[in-house]
């Protein structure tokens, strides 16, 4: 009998086993932020019973599950951290997160080193294990696109921003830039003639630098730390652009309620929100005890994982001390030193959970640097904000909050306490209205058929289940760029014309001339 349940069990167990779908997922980015989206990819992963491989540099930070392997690439950090972003450098202007070639730089080499780390290439020359698919972070370079030319299996975007031109060029084509090009240019349409014109020469030139500039290096990292492993499995190597473009999904960590309602491929999905705890955790005594007593409500300030605020002037804290010190609300501040001065009505904290200070009813505002995890918590929990944009999309996202009516906008400088006073009077001033535009939003997020998380899910297992997803492939990536905008079309019309200019012109010359011989010979 014992024999008969062991054997049983060992059969239940294998068939579990053989269901279970292998995922490998790609984390590289030595960022918290990044952090915070792949770790939470990967937990829902495994709820959802599948089996993960995550390559990732916050090796402590994952728990031990007996579905989850670790390829650890902490050797990434040597050569990037958010160390690096220093907040006076960025408002002197010394650091420009905003050029596309500095971000590409710093990414493709990370993709260098995450392809040549010896766990990784242990990983990918390991015959033994088959992946069913992979999903990859998108970070300003397409090179994880070429995984599959290893290990044979389907891939998957994930995409940590608004949709841009960039990324729906490798699934569709670019977005039309009369309306919309993404990160690129934070401007939100429609536009002017002039920003019309710029986002039109921005697209150009990203594309250009794309095909032209990037595409050769990229390729050469392949060749050089891919292709190898290809040629000793006996198989012939890919070419690099047929893998760029053979994604078959490409998931968005967006909801179309926070972002811009644009023309999105069918392979495009919303998965935004799937990072926030589902029951929210609880607070800790201290900060549930602030924020109970706070009778005229909660700001919480924070500048994210990136920048740590102790790198702000010293003027600027001590400004910045006042200005809260002056309102009648509670200030929670995010901060990684303690401050001498601080006011009664100020509390800091070095380590906050944003979540769950989000969701507690007393919290009335959220000052934020406007990445995209913290605005999506914002709209979440319905909480109105202040945004001071940093770096990268946070421009985009400070200037869509505010376009939708739940924020307002605030530079930094050197004079930011000034500027935050005016912008704190202005929305305390019409908090109702803030408010409720806030949890319209909310609503329009909230309501959906399926969580973010259920999402991710059904998603991934439907490229397993229909082999790389073929018929949600673009048709558009069939048709070359040439021939979507008509450029061919253009060309007969133009070439036409000056056919019939030549013969205008002839036919004319023949006439007046002769005219002028019969006017001569009278
Ligand atoms: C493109 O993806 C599909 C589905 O995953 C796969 O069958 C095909 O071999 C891929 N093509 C290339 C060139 O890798």
């Amino acid at each position: 009998m014992a024999k008969l349940k062991c054997l049983l069990f060992g059969l239940l167990l294998s068939l579990c086993l053989c269901d279970a779908v292998k995922i490998l997922a790609v984390f590289p980015v030595p960022s918290p932020s990044h952090g915070i989206l792949g770790d939470n990819m990967v937990k829902h992963l495994l709820d959802g019973g599948h089996e993960v491989t995550y390559i990732t540099p916050y090796v402590s930070k994952q728990p031990s599950h007996p579905k989850l392997r670790i390829v650890d690439v902490t050797d990434n950090t040597n050569f990037f951290s958010d160390k690096m972003l220093d907040v006076k450098q960025i408002m002197s202007g010394a650091m420009n997160l905003q050029d596309n070639e500095v971000l590409f730089e710093i990414m493709v080499n990370i993709a260098r080193l995450t392809f040549e780390n010896p766990n990784v290439q242990k990983l990918l020359k390991d015959r033994t294990y088959k992946f069913d698919v992979i999903i990859g972070e998108y970070m300003f370079t397409d090179l994880y696109s070429s995984l599959p030319a290893v290990l044979q299996c389907p891939f998957i975007w994930f995409s940590t921003i608004e949709p841009h031109s960039m990324i729906l060029s490798l699934v569709d084509g670019p977005v039309n830039p009369a309306y919309y090009t993404g990160y690129l240019l934070p401007e939100i349409a429609p536009y002017s003639f002039s920003t019309r014109v710029r986002e039109l020469w921005t697209l150009v030139k990203a594309l250009y630098q794309n095909n032209a500039q990037f595409y050769a290096k990229e390729e050469e990292i392949y060749m050089k730390t891919l292709a190898p492993i290809v040629r000793e499995q006996g198989r012939p190597v890919p070419n690099y652009n047929d893998l760029k473009y053979n994604a078959s999904l490409l998931l968005g960590n967006t909801q179309v309620a926070i972002g811009s309602s644009i023309p999105l491929p069918q392979c495009y999905k919303h998965i935004g929100g799937y990072h926030i705890a589902d029951p929210v955790k609880p607070l800790p005594e201290d900060l549930k005890k602030i924020m109970d007593n706070a009778k005229n409500g909660v700001i919480y300030f924070s500048m994210g994982s990136n920048l740590k605020s102790k790198d702000l002037p010293e003027d600027l804290k001590q400004g910045l001390l006042k200005v809260f010190g002056g309102l009648k609300q509670t200030v929670l501040w995010k901060f990684e030193e303690k401050l001498p001065g601080t006011p009664k009505n100020v509390h800091i904290v070095q380590w906050a959970p944003q979540q769950s200070i989000l969701a507690h009813p007393n919290l009335v505002l959220f000052v934020t640097h406007g990445g995209l995890l913290s605005l999506t918590e914002a709209i979440h929990f319905a909480a109105p904000l202040i945004v001071i944009p940093v770096f990268a999309d946070q421009f985009l996202n400070a200037k869509q909050a505010q376009h939708k009516g739940y924020a307002i906008k605030v530079d930094l400088s050197y004079h930011l306490h000034e500027d935050l006073k005016v912008a704190l009077d202005k929305v305390l001033g019409d908090l109702p209205k803030y408010t409720a535009r806030v949890q319209e939003l909310s609503v329009a997020y909230h309501d959906s058929p399926m969580k973010p998380k259920e999402a991710l899910n059904f998603w991934v297992n439907h490229v397993v289940k229909t082999k790389g997803s073929p018929h949600l492939k673009s048709v558009a990536l069939q048709v070359p760029l040439y021939q979507r905008v008509y450029l061919d079309l253009l060309a007969i019309i133009f070439v036409a014309l000056i056919v019939l200019l030549i013969v205008v012109k002839k036919i004319l010359c023949l006439v007046m001339g002769k005219k002028n011989t019969k006017v001569k010979t009278n």
